[in-house]
């Protein structure tokens, strides 16, 4: 009696690699960082953890993000997140950069830090000047008792489980979830938000779990344009808004772990410079989910059209017919509040730069020169 046991396929139960296995985790990760914070009557979030007061919350008056690499990306969701719900401004900057520029920080600025291994040096660097300064930080990270986990004065756990994988899906995706959920607390604190308008988002948001599932039955779509762009050297993600952010996302995932050189741009910033580098056949992701900027984006997309890009439309289901006309493929994704879209349209970026590594047989789980968690500055 012999069985074949390769406990490395075990781990990533059945899975090719640890990513694929990451990428197809995040309903249970939406799922369980959700649980227990929303009221059974779906009417309110709940943060017991959070050590903030109502009253202290209240008189926040200026937010900083920071953080790095993929864990910025999410800030920057944050950013549009905390802004739209609560009306407060929010500025996002790179840790490594936030300590040198002597920040304005005032008892009234909250300085939300972001990390998913909560061992990031820069970030940990940042968290601490942040507090010599007098600020309040809260810490979003996927690891309990890790450093940031433990220096910072408030905490939001994102339960996205371990992630092994270097190129970051799960955890990411969850700080999204985490994001969502403290806006919408802040906004029920302060009144920003009357019920009926948190009692949609939060029905909004128990649903993704089930949309990110019927956008991962359609990873095969994706694998096919990934082989495509697999063969050229650069290509562009562009978007507006919300979307810009997730470009940005997308951008770094593909070069991180298939090393194509690409750039993400505000769509309405290409004229401006960088349409000179598209060519016949550069391929263009083009985020389409914002409904009241889809006229503009249709417009740019024509722009890159005009100098022969090969453009994919990432669209909300029902715009594919519209959309299809102006671009030469599309991928839809299940409709939803437009604020939350990231959750969904990440999802076939992960997929994307996935499927175009593994075509270049890549190593993608362990790209080269990165480290999962870097912890000098
Ligand atoms: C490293 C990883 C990135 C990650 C960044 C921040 O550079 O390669 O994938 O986004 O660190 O990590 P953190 O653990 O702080 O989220």
């Amino acid at each position: 009696f012999h069985v074949d046991w390769d406990l490395m396929t075990a781990e990533k139960g059945g899975y090719d690699h640890f990513m694929l296995k990451e990428i197809h985790e995040q309903p249970k990760a939406y799922r369980d960082t959700m649980r227990g914070r929303i009221s059974e009557d779906g009417r309110s979030v709940q943060l017991p953890e959070l050590k903030i007061t109502p009253e202290q919350l209240k008189k926040i008056n200026r937010v900083h993000i920071v953080a790095c690499g993929t864990a910025l990306h999410a800030g920057l969701v944050g950013k549009n997140v905390i802004e739209s719900l609560v009306r407060v401004p929010v500025e996002t900057d790179v840790a490594s950069e936030y300590r040198y520029r002597s920040p304005i920080i005032t008892p009234e600025t909250l300085v939300i830090v972001v990390s998913q291994s909560g061992e990031t040096a820069d970030t940990l660097a940042a968290l601490r000047e942040a507090q010599r300064c007098g600020a309040r930080v809260l810490a979003i990270t996927n690891v309990v008792g890790s450093s940031v986990a433990r220096e910072a004065d408030d905490v939001i756990i994102t339960l996205a489980g371990p992630e092994i994988a270097v190129a970051s899906t799960k955890a990411y995706s969850s700080q999204l979830i985490a994001f969502f959920l403290f806006g919408t607390y802040w906004a029920q604190t302060v009144g920003s938000q009357d019920e009926e308008n948190v009692a949609y988002l939060l029905a909004a948001m128990q649903s993704l779990p089930e949309q990110v599932e019927h956008i991962l039955a359609q990873a095969e779509t994706i694998k096919s344009v990934a082989e495509s762009i697999s063969h050229h050297s650069s290509l562009f993600f562009i978007g507006r808004g919300i979307d810009y952010a997730i470009a940005m996302e997308g951008s770094l995932k593909l070069k991180e772990i298939s090393y194509i050189h690409s750039e993400a741009y505000a769509a309405g910033e290409l004229k401006h410079g960088t349409l000179a580098l598209i060519e016949e056949g550069t391929p263009v992701i083009a985020l389409l989910t914002q409904e009241d900027l889809y006229e503009k984006m249709i417009s740019n997309i024509k722009e890159t059209k005009a100098r022969g890009a090969n453009v994919l439309g990432i669209v909300n289901e029902g715009n594919e017919v519209e959309v299809a006309k102006s671009v030469d493929r599309h991928f839809a994704i299940p409709r939803t509040l437009p604020l939350l879209t990231p959750a969904l349209s990440v999802i076939p970026l992960q997929l994307l730069s996935y499927y175009a590594s593994l075509a270049l047989r890549h190593d993608v789980d362990k790209p080269r020169n990165l480290a999962k968690s870097v912890t000098v500055e």
